[in-house]
């Protein structure tokens, strides 16, 4: 039966970066999820309830916000839902059924990279039809019905058993539930040449050590890295998905990845390392004693492109996202093709994708995709890592080397500040945009200022326009400081500096990355009164 039960706005459910995020305390209110899902409900077309997909990252209340989903979902119209087994769903996985099935668009449930269990976080977002990330017009029209509504619709059922594959139906919705791996899996057989790498493999001349972080990807590395191509089990690490994420922190960087990188950085290390997130979209590449800065791996597969099946009609035009370094650029233009510059955030891409005057991006915090889904794919960087290693027989740190011979390194890394107190965070953005057009031509620290902005975006395709993403400031030979804040925090603020100093000089390329950028974060430091305003002496993370 049909209920129809009064409830209260909440006026904190505006979508951040990628959705709404929230603490679980905090999502667990009651009628706190009740009311964003119905919004959602509110704002979808009739074409669009046809069929919507369904599923999350694994992590804790997944398996409740699942059900209560299902039955608000049913008594609003919803003809058919296609859900992963037990709920779960990777997003590049959501975003492949999303199109693969033509439906409207897609509900997922993820936090991504952000802590689970009882006192982590929460996450859940709409994707298109497209499979793409909802478009600023439709988070912010939501996040205006999540101010005023007064009801929502519910359909008193039992929970639906979703550990079994098949069809039931609820009310007068369909239910399917799918197995995620399997669909997944015949879409990367599109884009990679699995026999051929399933044979470099058993030849010896690949190999791979994958950390799942015992977050959504453990199942599908199994299947990929280790039924397919064939990789030891022992290599596949963390593949048991756990609702607490092992009580870590599923974000794949040098900090957390922390027993990953031990394996890379020892003797006898696999040729390639990877680790993915929470939801399976973020990817961590490391050679031998290597680390790959996500802005050089999009830059080194957009070089060698080519020799990946799916862009061998070649590549039409890359973007990325401005704070992500401009190697990249450097490439887009030997292969002169267009290099957009869009506002963090995977969202941004869609258009772009959409009308094929892009088919690879990436962001630098550690994102990387292309046009096959909308949205970014951990294990698909994985394959075209793979690829071009065997392809070319390089190592990581060889495939680097060119890379920077070629065109110069731009030595990149980010800082980030978290846990600061909101008002400080807003005082550090304010007194900068305040000084931005008082910078040009002076010089910190041996830097002279050569411009400085606040980035705007007017997307190509529809013209929308996008404000206050972040300041931009441009230095003498082609370095950068950017600073912006976090829009996927749950706690206070995080401000995030990205350093990039471009080095041309081929005799200087080999250097270490932190140890060279010291000076320029002092120089940020100082531009920004980070420590004077904040206290923080340091950034918390270094990625
Ligand atoms: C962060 C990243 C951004 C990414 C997003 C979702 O957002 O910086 O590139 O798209 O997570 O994975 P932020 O917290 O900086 O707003
Ligand atoms: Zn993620």
């Amino acid at each position: 039966m049909m209920k129809i039960v009064k409830t209260a706005p909440f006026q904190d459910q505006k979508p951040g970066t990628s959705g709404l995020r929230k603490k679980i305390v905090h999502a667990t209110q009651e009628n706190y999820l009740e009311n964003f899902v119905q919004s959602m409900m509110d704002l979808l077309a009739e074409k669009e309830k046809s069929l919507l997909v369904l599923g999350g990252d694994g992590r804790y209340y997944n398996d409740q916000a699942i059900q209560l989903i299902i039955k608000i979902a049913a008594a609003n119209g919803v003809e058919r839902l296609l859900i992963g087994q037990r709920g779960i769903l990777s997003t590049p996985a959501a975003s492949h059924l999303i199109r693969h099935y033509s439906a409207g668009g897609g509900i997922v449930l993820s936090a991504s990279h952000n802590p689970g269990g009882k006192d982590g976080d929460f996450g859940i977002k709409f994707n298109n039809a497209s499979g793409s990330p909802a478009p600023e017009s439709f988070t912010s029209e939501l996040f205006e019905l999540t101010k005023k509504i007064s009801e929502y619709r519910i359909l008193e059922s039992d929970d639906i058993d979703l550990s079994k594959l098949g069809r039931s139906v609820v009310g007068d919705m369909q239910i399917d539930v799918l197995d995620a791996v399997a669909d997944y899996q015949d879409m990367l057989a599109k884009s990679f040449d699995m026999t051929w790498l399933k044979e470099e493999f058993s030849r010896g001349k690949l190999s791979l050590a994958f950390d799942a972080m015992h977050a959504v990807t453990g199942p599908y590395a199994k299947v990929i890295f280790g039924q397919t191509l064939g990789e030891k089990p022992d290599n596949i690490v963390n593949a048991v998905p756990l609702e607490d994420f092992g009580g870590g922190h599923p974000d794949p960087n040098l900090v957390h990845a922390k027993d990953l990188v031990a394996k890379m950085y020892s003797k006898n290390s696999p040729l390639l390392g990877a680790a993915s997130d929470g939801d399976g979209d973020r990817n961590l590449i490391l050679g031998a004693s290597t680390f790959v800065s996500p802005s050089d791996s999009l830059a080194v597969i957009a070089e060698h492109a080519h020799l990946i099946p799916q862009f061998s009609g070649g590549l039409r035009g890359v973007a990325r996202s401005m704070p992500t370094s401009t190697a990249l650029d450097r490439v887009a233009i030997d292969k002169g093709i267009p290099c957009y510059e869009t506002p963090t955030g995977w969202k941004f891409f869609g258009n772009l994708l959409d009308a094929g005057m892009i088919n690879l991006c990436g962001e630098e915090s550690f994102g990387t995709s292309g046009d096959h889904i909308r949205e970014k794919d951990g294990l698909w960087a994985v394959l075209c890592w793979l690829t071009i290693c065997g392809k070319t027989n390089k190592a990581p740190h060889e495939l680097l080397r060119d890379l920077w011979q070629k065109y110069g390194r731009s030595y990149y890394c980010r800082y980030d500040y978290e846990g600061v107190p909101q008002a400080l965070a807003d005082q550090v953005m304010k007194e900068l945009k305040d000084k931005l057009t008082d910078l040009k031509g002076v010089t910190f620290g041996g830097f002279e200022v050569l411009d400085a902005d606040s980035f705007s975006y007017v997307d190509p395709v529809d013209n929308s326009s996008t404000h206050n993403q972040g300041f931009r400031i441009f230095l003498r030979g082609g370095h950068r400081v950017i600073y912006r804040l976090s829009g996927t925090g749950t706690d206070n603020a995080t401000i995030r500096v990205y350093l990039e100093l471009l080095e041309k000089d081929t005799a200087k390329i080999d250097g270490d990355v932190f140890e060279t950028l010291k000076g320029l974060g002092n120089v940020a430091n100082e531009l920004a009164n980070v420590t004077s305003i904040t206290g923080f002496v340091e950034p918390s993370v270094v990625t």
